[in-house]
C-alpha cells in the first residue's frame, strides 16, 4: 500500500537491536550443520513454534540457547552482514547495533572473534548499502559487577570500533544500581551509555539509570508512563527511548499493537523511537514495527516521521552527520 511505502521510503537509523537476536531459524541451522554443533530443534518450523514467551525470561532461555551455534568470526560477520541487509530494506541508513560478548566468551568463543566477525559485518554493509553503524557493548545484568569489569577490559584492544556500554538480560532483581561502578568506568573511558529500563522493571529502575548509570539513551523505558514526574524530567532533557513495540507485545508487556502507547509518549512529548529489539524471535524487524504501530494505532504519516526524525536525533552520529539525515 501507500503506507507502507512511505514507510519503507522514510530515512531511519535502529537504535536499539541486539545482533545475537537476529539470528533467524535458517541460519541457526546453517550454522549448526557448519559448525557441527547439535540444535533440539527437528526443522525450523519447529524453532519458530517454540517462540512463543509469556515474559522476558521465557524469551532469554531459548535466545541464549540459539546463541550456542555461533562459534566463528566468519558466523558473527554473516550474522550481522544478513540483518543489515534486511535493515536496507527496510530504509535503515544507521544503525547502532547491540552485542553481549559475555554470552560468547562464557562459552569459550574469544572476544575478539566476535568483535571482528562483527566488525568486518559492519565494514561490508557500508561498502554494499552505504548503511553506517556503531556497535554497542551490552553488559548482561544477572551476571555480577566483577564479570562486567572483565569484560570492559576484554574490550580494550577494540575500544576505538566501540561507540557505547549497554545493560540487557534480566530485568527485574537486576537494578542499574548494580553496574553504578563499571558504567562509570566505561564513561570515563569516554563510552556513550544506554541500559534497557522500563521495560518489566519499575519506574524507579529508570530513574537509576539516569542518576547512576548516567545514560545516554534509554532502552525501552515503557514504564516510565506510571510516573508522571518521570515523565517530565525525560520530556524536559530530550532522553531518547528506544521502543521496540512487536517486542513489547511479543513478551507481553502490551496486550497488543492496538493499545500500544507509541503515540501517547509523543504526545507527552517524550523522544520515542521505533526499533526491532530482537526481530527473528518477535516477528520483524524495524519495517514491520513501523507498519503494525501505523496500523493498530493509526498513526499519520507526520506522526511516522517524527518517529523517524527521532532516531537521528536520539543516535550518537555527530551533529553534522544527523543535520545531514534531517
Ligand atoms: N536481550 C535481548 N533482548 C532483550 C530485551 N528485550 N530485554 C533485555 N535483554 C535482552
Ligand atoms: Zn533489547
Amino acid at each position: 500500500s501507500d503506507l507502507d511505502a512511505f514507510i519503507t521510503g522514510l530515512p531511519k537509523a535502529e537504535l536499539h537491536l541486539h545482533i545475537e537476536g537476529s539470528l533467524e531459524p535458517e541460519q541457526m541451522f546453517e550454522f549448526a550443520q557448519r559448525n557441527g554443533v547439535a540444535i533440539p530443534f527437528a526443522s525450523v518450523e519447529d524453532v519458530r513454534a517454540a517462540y512463543e514467551f509469556s515474559n522476558l525470561q521465557d524469551f532469554l532461555d531459548i535466545y541464549y540457547a540459539g546463541a550456542d551455534v555461533l562459534r566463528t568470526e566468519a558466523d558473527f560477520r554473516d550474522l550481522a552482514l544478513a540483518y543489515f541487509d534486511r535493515a536496507a530494506a527496510d530504509g535503515v541508513v544507521h544503525a547502532e547495533i547491540f552485542f553481549d560478548p559475555q554470552t560468547h566468551t562464557h562459552r569459550g568463543v574469544p572476544f575478539g572473534v566476535v568483535a571482528n566477525g562483527l566488525l568486518a559485518g559492519m565494514d561490508e554493509a557500508q561498502r554494499k548499502h552505504g548503511l553506517t553503524s556503531k556497535l554497542i557493548l551490552c553488559f548482561l545484568r544477572h551476571l555480577d559487577e566483577a564479570d562486567a569489569f572483565r569484560t570492559l577490559e576484554q574490550a580494550q584492544p577494540w575500544l576505538d570500533r566501540i561507540d557505547g556500554v549497554g545493560l540487557d538480560s534480566s530485568e527485574m532483581g537486576h537494578p542499574p544500581a548494580k553496574f553504578e561502578r563499571v558504567f562509570a568506568a566505561a564513561g570515563a573511558m569516554g563510552l556513550k551509555r544506554v541500559a534497557h529500563a522500563g521495560e518489566e522493571g519499575p519506574p524507579a529502575y529508570i530513574h537509576e539509570a539516569l542518576d547512576l548509570l548516567q545514560v545516554d539513551r534509554l532502552d525501552h523505558g515503557n514504564r516510565a508512563l506510571e510516573d508522571p514526574a518521570l515523565v517530565a524530567r525525560l520530556a524536559r532533557r530530550g532522553m531518547t527511548l528506544t521502543v521496540c513495540p512487536l517486542s513489547n507485545v511479543k513478551l507481553c508487556n502490551v496486550a497488543s499493537v492496538d493499545v500500544h502507547p507509541i503515540d501517547r509518549m509523543l504526545k507527552l512529548g517524550l523522544r520515542a523511537t521505533v526499533n526491532s529489539d530482537d526481530p527473528a524471535y518477535f516477528g520483524g524487524y524495524i519495517g514491520e514495527n513501523f507498519r503494525a504501530i501505523a496500523q493498530g494505532r493509526g498513526l499519520d504519516r507526520d506522526q511516522l516521521a517524527t518517529l523517524a526524525r527521532n532516531s537521528f536525533l536520539g543516535s550518537f552520529l555527530d551533529d553534522d552527520a544527523v543535520a545531514a539525515h534531517l
